[in-house]
C-alpha cells in the first residue's frame, strides 16, 4: 500500500473509531464480510485409473484415496457421488500394466485413460468434464517425462522427439472423449504442438489446460508411489522449474498462452502461493488453476493421523488460502470432503 493511501486510512480509523472485532462476533457476520468463497464447481478431482485390477485398491502413499480399474461400477459411483456433490471436474491419471520405452500404453486406443473415458461416456454421457493428464512419466521404462537421448553432455530429456509422442497422446485421448488435455511434461512447445495436432484431426472443442509453471518439487512424492511414475535415474529438474524462481512462472504462462493454452496453472499449490498471487495479477482474464498436490495433502492427512492437527479445519483453511492467493481452480485429492463441508455448511471451522 502507498504510505499515502496509509495516512488516509489511519485517519478514517481514528474518525469512526473503527473495531475490527465487530465484524467477527457471530458466524453470520463473517460470512457476511468473508472476502474469499469456495465453490465445488471449481474444484477438480484427480482420478487414477489402473490395468490389471477388478476392484479399488488403495492408493500407496495417498492416504484414504483409491485407484479404480478403467471399466468399473465403482468408477461410475465415484463420479456420480462427485456430481452429486456439485463437483463436476475430474483429472484422470492412467497405470499402464507395462511400461516400455516410448511409453506406447498413453497413446494406445486400449490404454487406461482411453479405456476409462469411453466407459464414462457410454454411462455418464458429457455431464462430467473430463480432463486427462498428458505425460509419459507413468508409461515408461525409465520413468522420464520426455524420451532419454546419447549426447555428447550424456543421457539428456530430448524436447522435440518428445512432442510427437505428445501430439499422439492428445489425439487419443481426444478421440476417446476427452473435454480438455493437461500436458504435464514441462517440454517446451508442448501447448503448440497438442493444439495443433488437436485441430488438425477435427478436435477445435477440445481444450488445453496446461501445467505452465510446474515446479520440481519434493511434495509429489505420494503421486509417483501411486502412478509407479518416479524417474529410474536423475531427477526431473532439467524440465521441470527451480523452486527458487517465481518470475519465471510469467515466462512460461505467457508462452502457453500464446501457444494455445485454454487454462493455465501453478503446481504445486500451497508452497507456491506467491507464484499463483503474480501470476493472476499479470493475466487476470486467464483462468488459472492451482495443483494441491499429494504431498501437500498427505502432510495434512498424516498430521491429522497422529492427532497433531484436524483434519477437516486444517484442509479447509488450505483450500481458502489457495483460493485466497488467486487461484480459479483448485486441484484437490480432498475435493469431496471439501465439497461435503460445503453442503453441511462446516466449512468454516477453523
Ligand atoms: C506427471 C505428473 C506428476 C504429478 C501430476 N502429473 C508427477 C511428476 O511430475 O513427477 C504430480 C501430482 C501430485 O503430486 O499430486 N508428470
Amino acid at each position: 500500500m502507498r504510505i499515502m493511501e496509509a495516512n488516509i486510512i489511519s485517519s478514517l480509523f481514528k474518525a469512526f473509531s473503527i473495531r475490527p472485532r465487530r465484524l467477527r462476533f457471530s458466524k453470520e457476520v463473517r460470512d457476511l464480510v468473508a472476502e474469499t468463497e469456495l465453490t465445488p464447481q471449481h474444484f477438480i478431482l484427480p482420478i487414477f485409473v489402473k490395468e490389471g485390477i477388478s476392484r479399488p485398491t488403495e492408493a500407496e502413499g495417498l492416504l484414504d484415496y483409491y485407484v479404480y480399474p478403467p471399466t468399473s461400477e465403482d468408477l461410475i459411483k465415484l463420479i456420480n457421488e462427485a456430481l452429486d456433490l456439485g463437483v463436476r471436474s475430474f483429472l484422470i491419471f492412467g497405470i499402464p500394466k507395462e511400461k516400455d520405452e516410448l511409453g506406447s500404453r498413453a497413446f494406445a486406443k486400449d490404454g487406461p485413460v482411453q479405456q476409462a473415458l469411453r466407459y464414462i461416456r457410454k454411462e455418464l454421457g458429457w455431464s462430467p468434464l473430463i480432463f486427462t493428464d498428458l505425460c509419459i512419466c507413468g508409461y515408461t521404462s525409465h520413468g522420464h517425462c520426455g524420451l532419454p537421448k546419447e549426447t555428447r553432455r550424456g543421457t539428456v530429456i530430448d524436447n522435440d522427439s518428445t512432442l510427437e509422442i505428445y501430439s499422439k497422446i492428445a489425439i487419443s485421448q481426444a478421440e476417446a472423449g476427452a473435454d480438455f488435455i493437461a500436458p504435464s511434461g514441462m517440454m517446451d512447445g508442448q501447448v503448440k504442438v497438442i493444439r495443433e495436432a488437436l485441430d488438425k484431426e477435427g478436435f477445435s472443442d477440445v481444450g488445453i489446460m496446461a501445467y505452465s509453471a510446474k515446479y520440481a518439487s519434493a511434495f509429489y512424492g505420494p503421486f509417483r508411489l501411486v502412478a509407479e511414475s518416479a524417474p529410474r535415474f536423475g531427477d526431473r529438474r532439467s524440465y521441470q522449474m527451480d523452486p527458487r524462481n517465481a518470475k519465471e512462472a510469467i515466462k512460461e504462462v505467457i508462452l502457453d498462452v500464446e501457444e494455445g493454452a485454454d487454462i493455465v496453472m501453478v503446481k504445486p499449490a500451497l508452497l507456491y502461493l506467491d507464484v499463483i498471487r503474480l501470476v493472476k495479477e499479470t493475466l487476470p482474464f486467464i483462468p488459472l488453476a492451482a495443483y494441491n498436490v499429494s504431498g501437500e495433502y498427505s502432510m495434512i492427512k498424516a498430521a491429522a493421523k497422529e492427532g497433531l492437527l484436524d483434519e477437516a479445519s486444517a484442509f479447509m483453511e488450505a483450500l481458502y488460502s489457495i483460493k485466497r492467493a488467486g487461484a480459479d481452480i483448485i486441484i484437490t485429492y480432498y475435493a469431496l470432503n471439501a465439497a461435503r463441508l460445503l453442503k453441511e455448511g462446516r466449512e468454516n471451522l477453523f
